[in-house]
């Protein structure tokens, strides 16, 4: 905490470039969780950095750090560039929603990812990790180089639309939603990586593909809705999110609009699908670097998921243990969200700065627990026996889910994907690393992804 209230302006941090600021080193490498962390290193746990236009807080101080994520959504609201981007590509949901509007669709967007909604959710989330295993058996076959990351971002997005629409993306049959999505991700990735926001003045090509497609998604959620609505309306039960909205909607409960439907699915969609992917992608890294690891997985899923590797029932992830913890220390060392931007929506004072209304603060959630080395012994290892009774992630200082009312609502959703798919995958592979293309690398856009990561798989 510091001592004496102070301004940003008498913060230290670096020096920056006439106009651009600390811009270009922040976006260097497509890495800016980097040079964030450097700084820290440098200036210590609150400092500031100069942006075109504006100058930001960085803190990774957790009376700071708690202050920020607790007082939401009075004192403190997301950070408008990335919800800007959202709303731009039809996603205004729970994400980008402030105030009573966000207290509205945060009941509406938990729906479906809790409780009984969530261990119905078990079932999708097995046949599409079995259906990449059996992907991966006729790569195994041929010895064929696989590419993890590519290979987990059609997993998660195929549970995530299974998830959220009761749609079988696998099975085919989706109406085109998936091209759709992966041009929407693929702008979004491209626009938060942009310079200046050129498509906000003049609309390219690209730009003009992008709107076609929203467009679609659009129409195809809003199809699926009618249908899911029409079934509730039959005295139907609610499976996935979309029939959970209908019953919402056709009780009273929360009446919606169609851009209320439409920016819910995506928001889940979009906040659901590439942190997953990434954080999935992370484990298996891990794994294949750790073969005395990967065994001990094996083993245990041997154990809980028997001699097919079917898992039964939710139940299964609870005896998961040691996957469960792999993906708890691939989490700790590979943050998919490194930090979250948030600004005070009037002058405010928190942890004895004063921050004016609307500076940028830049929370370094999980800087902590990638670097307390009293908590975590040579916390730069890939250890997750440290994990195995650990607290629960997300619960302080551990926070790669982000803390307080806006906590992240798919994250048991995201660890039953990434839990489920390493111990069935391990169950069914021996992986070792493949550099031949280079080493793996990591690259931040909407989540911090490893690059150049790819596997050689052996029936174990
Ligand atoms: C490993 C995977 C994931 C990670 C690391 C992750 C991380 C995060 C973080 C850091 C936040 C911001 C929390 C805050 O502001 O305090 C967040 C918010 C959110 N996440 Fe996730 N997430 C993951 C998976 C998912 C999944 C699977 C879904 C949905 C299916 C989802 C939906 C959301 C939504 C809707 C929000 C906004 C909540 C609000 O503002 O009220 N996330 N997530």
């Amino acid at each position: 905490m510091l001592t004496e209230p102070t301004t940003v302006a008498a913060l230290p941090g670096p020096r920056g470039l006439p106009l651009l600021g600390n811009l270009p080193a922040f976006a260097r490498g497509g890495t800016p969780h980097k040079a964030l962390y450097r700084w820290r290193e440098r200036y210590g746990p609150t400092y500031r950095m100069r942006l075109p236009g504006t100058t930001a807080v960085v803190t990774s101080e957790p009376a700071v750090v708690e202050a920020v994520f607790r007082e939401r959504p009075g004192v403190f609201r997301r950070g408008r560039f990335v919800s800007d981007l959202i709303d731009e590509l039809g996603g205004y949901g729970l994400f980008s929603a402030e105030g009573d509007d966000w207290r509205r669709l945060r009941r509406i967007g938990t729906r479906g990812l809790t409780g009984a909604s969530l261990r119905a959710s078990f079932g999708t989330v097995a046949a599409s990790a079995a259906r990449l295993r059996d992907r991966w058996r006729a790569a195994a076959d041929t010895g064929e180089r696989v590419d993890v990351l590519d290979d987990l971002t059609r997993y998660t997005l195929e549970v995530v639309t299974g998830v959220t629409m009761g749609h079988d993306l696998g099975a085919g049959g989706d109406g085109g939603l998936h091209r759709h999505l992966t041009l929407v991700f693929a702008a979004l990735r491209r626009r938060l990586n942009s310079p200046l926001p050129y498509w906000r003045f003049v609309r390219l090509p690209a730009d003009r593909r992008v709107d076609a497609a929203v467009a679609e998604a659009r129409r195809v959620i809003l199809e699926r809705y009618g249908e899911a609505r029409r079934r509730m309306a039959e005295g139907g039960t609610p499976g996935d999110f979309l029939t959970a909205l209908a019953r919402a909607d056709l009780d009273g409960d929360d009446p919606l609009s169609a851009s209320d439907v439409v920016g819910s699915v995506l928001t889940m969609i979009v906040a659901g699908q590439e942190s997953t992917a990434a954080a999935t992608a992370w484990a298996v890294h891990y794994l294949a670097t750790h073969p005395d690891v990967q065994a001990r997985v094996r083993a245990e899923a041997a154990e809980v998921l028997g001699p097919d590797g079917t898992p039964g029932d939710a139940s299964a992830l609870t005896r998961l243990r040691l996957a469960g913890a792999v993906v708890d220390e691939a989490l700790r060392l590979r943050p998919p969200s490194p930090f979250v931007i948030m600004e005070p929506l009037a002058d405010t004072t928190v942890g004895g700065l004063r921050v004016g209304k609307g500076t940028p603060i830049f929370v370094l959630q999980a800087y902590g627990s990638a670097t307390d080395a009293d908590r975590y012994p040579e916390p730069g290892e890939f250890r997750p026996d440290r994990q195995l009774g650990h607290a629960t992630p997300g619960q302080q200082p551990y926070l790669p889910f982000g803390s307080g009312p806006r906590v992240c609502p798919g994250r048991n959703l995201a660890l039953m994907e990434a839990t489920l798919l390493v111990a069935m995958v391990c169950q069914a592979f021996t992986m070792e690393p493949d550099t031949s293309a280079g080493p793996v690398g990591e690259r931040e856009t909407f989540a911090l992804f490893p690059t150049n990561l790819a596997v050689r798989l052996s029936a174990a």
